[in-house]
């Protein structure tokens, strides 16, 4: 597979709530080889602090060369990341890691928690350009409140998604989490795909296993290198230990010891 360390223009910064930023990159060489999944490792600012890359799911590759990010500020690197300015060139490494397997036709439904709602909106597109009929999909978002689901919420449904949105303070949707959702979407879905806490992915994966309806998850781990080279990633699979940088970040939810990792 092919990784690029680039150079690249951050063209737009948008804020979509308060501290949720949208960061759009000229980015051409990760762009065309990106699949939904994978991710980047961003060098946030030039100097020592902070020393390591930080690793950020592709939230959106078009073929015009351009891919953007969606994160929240949570420590010193995102802090940094938000505050770049329009024109500033930012050193990425990608596309890495093993992204969502969507070849078949099947129904599915995608759940996204919190800002593992990233790279989903670029497998909601990719689905959407295979000529599939999304009205039959489902996807399923949560979050803390309203301002973080609404604008994420309006172009999942411009796809043609069917949306049901759940949040933490009931602003929006169900008043409460996904998988209380779930229960009624399963019957009409053969796959699910999934990124988001572990713990709300720790029920999903019960409740997919219970209804037999497979289910890929996207794993968010403590990544030093992103490459496979430092172990700092590995979590525990059912035949030992696998690293979440280069076997994952997605892996198909049977082949993870979830009272494990
Ligand atoms: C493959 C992958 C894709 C990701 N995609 C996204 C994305 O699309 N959007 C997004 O907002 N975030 C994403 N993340 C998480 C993102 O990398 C972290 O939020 C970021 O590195 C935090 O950097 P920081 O310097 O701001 O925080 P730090 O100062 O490094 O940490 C602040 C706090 O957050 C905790 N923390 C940091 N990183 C993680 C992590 N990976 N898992 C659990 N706790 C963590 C730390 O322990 C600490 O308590 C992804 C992570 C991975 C591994
Ligand atoms: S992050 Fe270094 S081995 Fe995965």
């Amino acid at each position: 597979m092919s990784e690029f360390q680039q150079k690249c223009t951050l063209l737009a910064r948008d804020c979509l709530a308060p501290d949720v930023v949208r960061l759009t990159f000229q980015a051409p060489k990760i762009a065309v080889t990106a699949r939904p999944g994978q991710f980047v490792m961003v060098r946030v600012i030039d100097g020592l602090d902070p020393l390591l890359r930080r690793p950020f799911s592709i939230h959106r590759s078009s073929a015009d060369g351009t891919i953007s990010l969606l994160f929240k500020v949570i420590g010193k690197g995102t802090e940094i990341l938000a505050q770049r300015c329009v024109g500033d060139q930012l050193d990425l490494v990608g596309p890495l890691g093993k992204g969502f397997d969507f070849s078949g036709e099947q129904p599915v439904c995608l759940i996204g928690g919190g800002m593992g709602i990233a790279p989903l909106l670029f497998l909601a597109e990719q689905l959407e350009q295979s000529g599939r009929e999304t009205q039959k999909d489902h996807v399923l978002l949560g979050a803390r409140n309203k301002d973080e689901l609404a604008p994420l919420a309006e172009e999942f449904s411009a796809l043609g998604y069917a949306v049901q949105l759940a949040s933490d303070d009931g602003s929006v949707g169900h008043k409460g989490f996904i998988p209380d959702l779930l229960d009624f979407v399963l019957p009409s879905v053969e796959q699910v795909y999934t990124c988001g806490p572990h713990l709300m992915m720790e029920n999903i994966v019960g409740q997919c296993q219970q209804a037999e309806v497979s289910c890929q998850v996207s794993l968010e781990t403590h990544m030093a290198c992103g490459m496979g080279a430092c172990l700092g990633c590995t979590v525990h699979g059912k035949r030992g230990l696998v690293h979440v940088c280069k076997q994952g970040p997605v892996f198909n939810a049977d082949v993870l010891a979830w009272g494990e990792i």
